[in-house]
């Protein structure tokens, strides 16, 4: 008997997520002869049931193309809002998983969906996961596809805004995405020379930054570029943050925790603006002239580089061997040259953020880069 085959996209959507559709799609449908149906905009389209076939005409000249075709979105089965609402639609999910006869439905996604697919596996269907995300943060794999378009991008804006920064005598503060994890600030900082690389990981001092550049300009480079990831804290902030976390860990009924999710909310709005604030505080340090520049969802747009479409492909067809076999209940996870299924428990709920360790952090250090402490 054939099986039968559903592929979704969910979170932020990511270079390659394409190529891996077509990577699954065509070694499923044209190589084992499988039935493939994509379900559209997520875990919602599942509970919507709104599905397109993934056949030879949908998976042609896709392999380049930026985005998802399925569309996505942040969505989650057991906290789906519907009209003004948050409803519990694991159910209509597996209704819909049973009515299309599906033998394994794949999510395609970062640290959430992992979660997600968990909890979905342990509802009793068979699940399968692909590790996308310019972040690079999710647990068991060498990489996540989507990270190395993305520090490209973030490496050639680096390079064009070194030369306007050397013209005009400024620092130039770059914001780059990573909420949690810094892989690709600190990635695209080390590939562009940035003199001053902060990532979530290595709590900051705006003195000691400020002193980095006031250094500098005293050897002559008045200049200097600040490679900052959006989710990078001072240290009097990571000491607010922790408590906040704690104190949600610790929370013993609803209100407390209730009480604790609307601390650590605070704190976030508080983060908005925060690149802002850390130029003001260097220009008043350094009587330097300082400009911001928020590279945002341009790092996560457009054509997928090479090396993402070659992971894409890798990862996409090793799930079709996969679920031929009969392997489910994994994430196919990059590990050297080759591809290995980890067992979803062992990724969901972790995230692979920076070790301090790292040899990255070393280059780093090793090149004068100034990390903030
Ligand atoms: O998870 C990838 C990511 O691009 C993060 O780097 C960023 O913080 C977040 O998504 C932005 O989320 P959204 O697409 O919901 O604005």
């Amino acid at each position: 008997m054939e099986k039968h085959i559903g592929i979704l996209t969910s979170g932020g959507d990511s270079p390659g997520l394409n190529a891996a559709i077509r990577g699954i799609g065509k070694a499923a449908h044209g190589y084992f002869g499988m039935q493939v149906l994509g379900f559209l905009d997520g875990f919602r389209g599942v509970m919507e049931n709104r599905t397109i076939a993934l056949d030879g005409s949908a998976l042609s000249g896709i392999l380049t193309v930026g985005g998802t075709i399925l569309g996505t979105s942040r969505d989650r089965p057991d906290r789906m809002p519907v009209g003004g609402k948050i409803i519990d639609a694991t159910d209509a999910i597996i209704e819909n998983y049973e009515k299309n006869h599906l033998d394994v439905l794949v999510c395609l996604g970062g640290g959430g969906t992992q979660k997600t697919a968990l909890k979905l596996k342990e509802k009793g269907l068979n699940i399968i996961t692909l590790p996308k995300t310019i972040d690079n943060d999710v647990a068991m794999t060498d990489v996540t596809f989507g990270f190395d378009t993305a520090l490209g991008i973030a490496t050639e804006a680096i390079d064009r805004l070194h030369s306007t920064a050397h013209s005009h005598h400024r620092i130039v503060v770059v914001e780059i995405m990573g909420h949690r994890a810094g892989w690709l600030a600190l990635g695209s900082g080390i590939a562009g020379g940035a003199d001053v690389i902060l990532i979530p990981e290595i709590p900051y001092d705006v003195e000691n930054i400020a002193r980095a550049i006031r250094q500098r300009s005293r050897s002559g480079k008045r200049f200097s570029i600040v490679a900052v990831a959006e989710g990078a804290l001072s240290k009097a902030d990571a000491v607010l943050y922790q408590r906040a976390m704690e104190k949600k860990e610790k929370a013993k009924n609803k209100p407390e925790r209730k009480k604790a999710k609307a601390a650590l909310a605070e704190l976030e709005l508080h983060h908005t603006g925060n690149t802002l604030r850390l130029a003001r505080q260097l220009e008043e340090l350094t009587h330097l002239e300082s400009r911001v520049t928020i590279l945002g969802y341009v790092q996560r747009g457009g054509a997928p580089s090479a090396v993402d479409r070659l992971l894409a492909t890798r990862l996409g067809t090793a799930c079709a061997d996969l679920i031929q076999q009969g392997r489910y209940g994994v994430m196919v996870a990059a590990r050297g040259e080759g591809i290995e299924p980890v067992p979803l428990e062992k990724v969901a709920g972790k995230r692979k953020i920076v070790p301090l360790d790292h040899p990255w952090i070393k280059s780093a250090r090793h090149v004068g880069t100034n990390l903030g402490a």
